[in-house]
């Protein structure tokens, strides 16, 4: 875990004004970075003091370029959104617990929901390759799915669908996700979404005895382990979610097997 200074190369807007994509330059951490993890941004306004937890939505290990995507829901996103090339913005990571990408030659489901589809960007390009791949993505509207316009889709089956119908099917992941189950064989299942989402996602694969992978989101204060702040019960006790997870098998995680 490295604290560094990032050079902004890029930060715009991904279709309207609530979502963004910043491209950094880092000089340190990436080889060793995991889809998954995440970093904690720092805002310059010094009256917030707590740094912002934000998902790797891609990392260029050789080039050092690190992508996020972000929603802008508060005054910390906000601040993110006046950051312009050239300038710098202090990050802390890559942190936490990121998927298991030590699988090949598997049928494996990716299923993201709203911002949750974040971290599956790199997740994809380290598993595409070297498996048979599937992605849902979903979504409020067609405004929540233009992060997927960021991802190279060539090789794998997408299925995109949203509430409202406004791209993709209407619908929901969790239906698609049955369809999927009834015309191949999964052998795994990567989550990260709104918390209903991946319970849903959880007791179906659970029903059909796959392996499932879940990506949890928690309110963060250090999200470094060190406040106790993120803690969730599991069937091995309290784990933070900062330092044990983000990503948990969804059968340890209390709350996806209520
Ligand atoms: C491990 C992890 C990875 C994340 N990755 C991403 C990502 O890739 N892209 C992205 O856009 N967001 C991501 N988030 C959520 C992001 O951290 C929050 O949206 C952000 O901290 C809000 O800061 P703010 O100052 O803009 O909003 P605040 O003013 O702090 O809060 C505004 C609203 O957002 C809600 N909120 C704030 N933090 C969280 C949180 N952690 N979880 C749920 N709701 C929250 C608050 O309850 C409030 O309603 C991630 C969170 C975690 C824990
Ligand atoms: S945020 Fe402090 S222990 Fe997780």
């Amino acid at each position: 875990m490295f604290l560094q200074d990032a050079v902004i190369i890029e930060n715009r807007e991904s279709g309207d004004k609530k979502y963004y994509l910043l491209r950094v330059k880092v000089e340190k951490g990436l080889q060793e970075s995991k889809p998954g993890q995440f970093f904690m941004l720092q805002c310059k306004d010094g009256s917030r003091v707590l740094r912002r937890p934000i998902s790797l939505h891609y990392a260029d290990r050789e080039s050092g370029v690190l992508e996020f995507y972000y929603e802008v829901v508060g005054k910390g996103t906000k601040e993110f959104t006046l950051l312009n090339k050239g300038e710098t913005i202090n990050v802390q990571g890559p942190l936490g617990h990121g998927f298991d990408t030590e699988v090949e030659g598997k049928n494996v489901l990716v299923i993201g929901g709203g911002m949750g589809i974040a971290p599956l960007k790199y997740l994809i390009e380290e598993l595409k390759g070297k498996n048979n791949l599937t992605f849902i993505a979903g979504g409020r509207d067609s405004g929540a799915l233009n992060i997927v316009n960021n991802i190279n889709l060539k090789g794998f089956e997408v299925l995109e669908t949203t509430d409202d119908g406004t791209r993709g099917r209407k619908g929901n992941t969790v239906e698609l996700m049955k369809e999927i189950l009834n015309e191949k064989n999964i052998d795994i299942i990567y989550t990260c979404g709104p918390h209903g989402m991946m319970k849903a996602v959880a007791k179906v694969a659970a029903a059909n005895g796959i392996r499932c992978q879940v990506s949890l989101e928690e309110r963060m204060a250090c999200g470094t382990g060190a406040c106790m702040g993120c803690s969730i019960e599991t069937i091995n006790g309290m784990r933070k979610v900062c330092k044990d997870g983000p990503v948990f098998e969804s059968l340890e995680v209390s709350s996806c097997n209520e």
